[in-house]
C-alpha cells in the first residue's frame, strides 16, 4: 500500500491507505475536513462537490489512485484561501440571501456555484444567466433552496 500525497486546501498532504477509497471518505474520514458532504456515494447529489486542481468534481466518485502528487483539491474550507480572505464572495452572497435551510448541501452548491462562474468567466461572459444556472447547477436540495440560490450564484459572480 504506497503512501500518497496531494494538495489539500494549499497544504501538503500524504496518506497510507488502499488506492480504491474514494476522495470524499479519504478527505473527511481520514484528513478530517468535513465540509464535502455524502449524500448518495454514487455521482448523482452533488453533496461531495469540491474543486480538484479548480474544476468541480464529485469526490466521492474520484479513487484515491486518481490523484497524484500535484493535484490540488479544494474544499469549502479552503474556498476563502483562494482569494486570500476570510470569505470567498460566494459565501458573502449566501449569507446576503440567507440561503441554508438545513445547509446540508450547500457547501456543494457554493463549490459547484463558483465552478459555473471560472467557466462563464473563460467565455467572456460576467454572470452566469438563467439558462446557465439551470444547465449547469445539477446540485440537489431536499429544503428546495434553489431560488435563493439563483440570487446568491448572481450576486457572488458580480463580486467575483
Ligand atoms: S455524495 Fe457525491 S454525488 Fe452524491
Ligand atoms: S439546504 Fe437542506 S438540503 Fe439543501
Amino acid at each position: 500500500m504506497p503512501e500518497r500525497s496531494f494538495i489539500l486546501n494549499g497544504r501538503r498532504v500524504t496518506v497510507d491507505i488502499e488506492d480504491s477509497v474514494r476522495m470524499l471518505w479519504v478527505i473527511r474520514d481520514v484528513l478530517g475536513v468535513t465540509g464535502p458532504k455524502y449524500g448518495c456515494g454514487i455521482n448523482v447529489c452533488k453533496a461531495c462537490t469540491s474543486h480538484v486542481n479548480g474544476q468541480a468534481a464529485n469526490i466521492c466518485s474520484v479513487p484515491l489512485s486518481k490523484i497524484g502528487p500535484d493535484d490540488e483539491i479544494t474544499t469549502i474550507e479552503g474556498l476563502p484561501g483562494t482569494v486570500g480572505k476570510d470569505l470567498h464572495p460566494m459565501q458573502e452572497a449566501w449569507l446576503e440571501h440567507d440561503v441554508p435551510q438545513c445547509g446540508y448541501c450547500q457547501p456543494g452548491q457554493i463549490m459547484a456555484a463558483v465552478d459555473l462562474v471560472n467557466k462563464v468567466r473563460a467565455e467572456g461572459r460576467e454572470v452566469p444567466t438563467d439558462e446557465d444556472i439551470d444547465n449547469n447547477m445539477r446540485n440537489v436540495c431536499r429544503c428546495g433552496t434553489y431560488h435563493r440560490i439563483r440570487a446568491a450564484i448572481k450576486e457572488g459572480a458580480a463580486n467575483m
